[in-house]
Parts: structure tokens; sequence; C-alpha cells
């Protein structure tokens, strides 16, 4: 059977984006988006986004489209940008935790961009991984996590991207930056002009800001690049097998664990952050240092993915 008809059938459709794949349902169908909460085994109070083809089909899902939220549309849908806005009437409690807001989002993905086109409705989906787990960029990522949960995976290759989209709340006065992404915030800021205001305490719930997530089994940890050798020998004398993503230090000569080195650009090493993580987690070690990454505002959805996937680890584990 194909996808679309899966879906209309309250189906699971894993489908890739160009950011990380998403665990699809029909939005409109309550028992179809619940399947999505146990497949993940998610909170079911945790919103999912819906996915539409354009800003035509954003609009029924939401009883008002703020000009600033549509300014953002026209610059960048298709693409990694979800907009918070007020839910339209009929949107489902459990696409929207219950809150009076729905997350709004335009892939830019061919596949899913047909998938979309296809099934003609919102596809109501979140990242295709367990709960908490490192997102997945590529097909195999996703049947790694949810196999025997999902109808059927649809294989669009590796995400261009790498990590989610940039997500904007216009649910109150001035937009509220709730996750960096694949938009920087530069590139809003000038669309809007001036940045989204940090998530306060009105912000809309959103799961993407726990402080643990993108998390990998193995205990991760961050390090600055010229402390990486002394806390890798500190390891090392405790006889623990490291496994290392580097990015400017140099492998120590007498380090015998796995060193992975990311890309120098931060497009590049966004793009295959994920399965460096999964990768690493593989490695049977018990415990993963990342090297710390630049400061900049280009880093910051990185930073952001670093800080909570190593969230979990206590620093002064001695
Ligand atoms: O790039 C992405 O956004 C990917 C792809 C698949 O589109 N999706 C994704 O979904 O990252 P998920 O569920 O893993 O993260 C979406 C975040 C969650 O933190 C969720 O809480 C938040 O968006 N969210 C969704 N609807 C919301 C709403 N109405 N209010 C506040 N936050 C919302
Ligand atoms: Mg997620």
């Amino acid at each position: 059977m194909d996808a679309a008809a899966l879906l209309r059938q309250g189906g699971l459709v894993a489908f890739p984006t160009e950011t990380v794949y998403g665990l699809g349902a029909d939005a409109g169908n309550p028992a179809a988006v619940a399947r999505i909460f146990d497949a993940k085994r998610r909170p079911p109070d945790h919103p999912v986004i819906v996915h539409v083809l354009d800003i035509a089909a954003a609009l029924r899902w939401s009883s008002t489209f703020p000009p600033a939220a549509r300014a953002l549309a026209e610059a960048f849908w298709p693409g990694p940008l979800t907009l918070i806005v007020p839910r339209a009437h009929h949107v489902h409690d459990i696409v929207t935790g219950s809150q009076s807001s729905v997350g709004l989002r335009a892939p830019s993905h061919p596949v899913a961009r047909a998938l979309l086109t296809e099934f003609g409705g919102g596809i109501a989906a979140p990242s295709a991984n367990r709960f908490g787990h490192v997102s997945p960029t590529t097909a195999e990522h996703v049947a790694e996590d949810l196999d025997v949960a999902v109808d059927l995976i649809l294989d669009g290759g590796a995400c261009a991207i790498g990590i989610e989209s940039t997500i904007v709340a216009f649910t109150s006065e001035l937009p509220m930056l709730l996750r960096p992404g694949g938009i920087s915030v530069d590139a809003i800021a000038a669309v809007l002009g001036s940045a989204p205001g940090a998530a306060d305490a009105t912000a809309p719930r959103a799961s993407g800001s726990l402080a643990s997530h993108y998390a990998t089994h193995t205990p991760a940890q961050l390090v600055a690049s010229d402390a990486l050798r002394a806390e890798l020998m500190q390891l090392e004398d405790r006889d623990e097998r490291v496994a290392v993503l580097a990015r400017v230090a140099e492998r120590p000569d007498d380090f015998d664990g796995v060193w992975t080195v990311a890309p120098h650009e931060p497009r590049d090493y966004a793009r295959l952050l994920y399965a460096n993580l999964r990768a690493l987690d593989h490695a049977d070690a018990d415990a993963i240092l990342i090297e710390q990454v630049p400061d900049d505002d280009a880093w910051a959805a990185i930073r952001d993915r670093l800080a909570r996937a190593t969230a979990g680890v206590d620093d002064d584990r001695d």
C-alpha cells in the first residue's frame, strides 16, 4: 500500500525532511496521532508539529496568522522553520498538547512534499526517534529506534540540514524563539526587524527545550579544546574506554579509543552531528567526549543540541 493510503487508514509513516526524519500520522485523526506517542514512548502532553504544503494549507490549522509569522513563512517556507500560532478550533488536543497554539511547518524535502501532496491533509510528525534519544537523519536511524512500531519508512537518503527546524512562537505580543535550528536567528531578525525574544514563562511548552534531550545512551560530556587532552588522560587512567567527537583538537599519539573528526564548518557539522553521535554511541565506550564548538550565531543551534545531549552527565564524576 502506498504511504498516503496508510496515513488515511490511521497508519504511521516515517518520512525524510530536510532537517531530520519525521514520524508521521494524519493530524486530523487523534487515534493515529496517539500511535505516535506510543511508538516514541513520548509523554502524551507534548505537542507535535503539523506539516503542511504551504501557507494556504497552514491557514487551515490556525485561527490567526500574524503578519510577522506570515513574513517568516514567505521568507523561509518551504524550509526548516516551525511557527507556533493560535490554533484553529478543530485542531485536536493530542496535536497541541491541549494548548491554545499549534506548530506548523512546510518542509522542503521532495519526498515530504510528494507525501503531503498525495495525502492532501496535514501530517502530524515529531522527529522519528525514541523520546529523548538522538534524532534520526537516515532511514536506518529510524529503523534502529522504531522499527516494528512504524508501518512504513520512506527512505529519502541522509537529511541535508541534519538538525531540527528553528521554532518561533507567535503566541504573545512579541515573537519568541523556542528552539534554535536550521534557520539562524540572524536570518530571522533580518526579516522581523529585530531578533525574537528568548522563551519566557508564558511560552508554550516544547520538549526540545527540556534540559536533557537528543541524548546518547553512553554518557557524553562537552569539553573545551584545550582541556580535552587532560580529560582523556584522566578517563584512561581510570581504564574507561573513551570515544571522542573532535573538531580542531589533534588526536594524542597515545590515545587508542575511537576518535571521530567532525567538520569545521557549522553546516557540515550539523548535517553529520546526529549520525556522528549515533556512531560514537555504538563504539562500546564508557564515555563520549565532545569538543566544544565556537561561540557565534552560526553555531547556536549546534551548541543547543550539544548542551542538551550532554545534560545528563555530572561534570564532577570523580
Ligand atoms: O525539524 C523539525 O522540526 C522536525 C521535522 C520532522 O519536521 N520535527 C521535530 O519535531 O523536531 P519534534 O516533535 O521532535 O520537536 C518539535 C518541537 C517539540 O519540542 C514540541 O514540543 C514543539 O516543537 N511544539 C510543537 N507544537 C507546539 C506548540 N503548539 N506549542 C509549543 N511547542 C510546540
Ligand atoms: Mg525531537
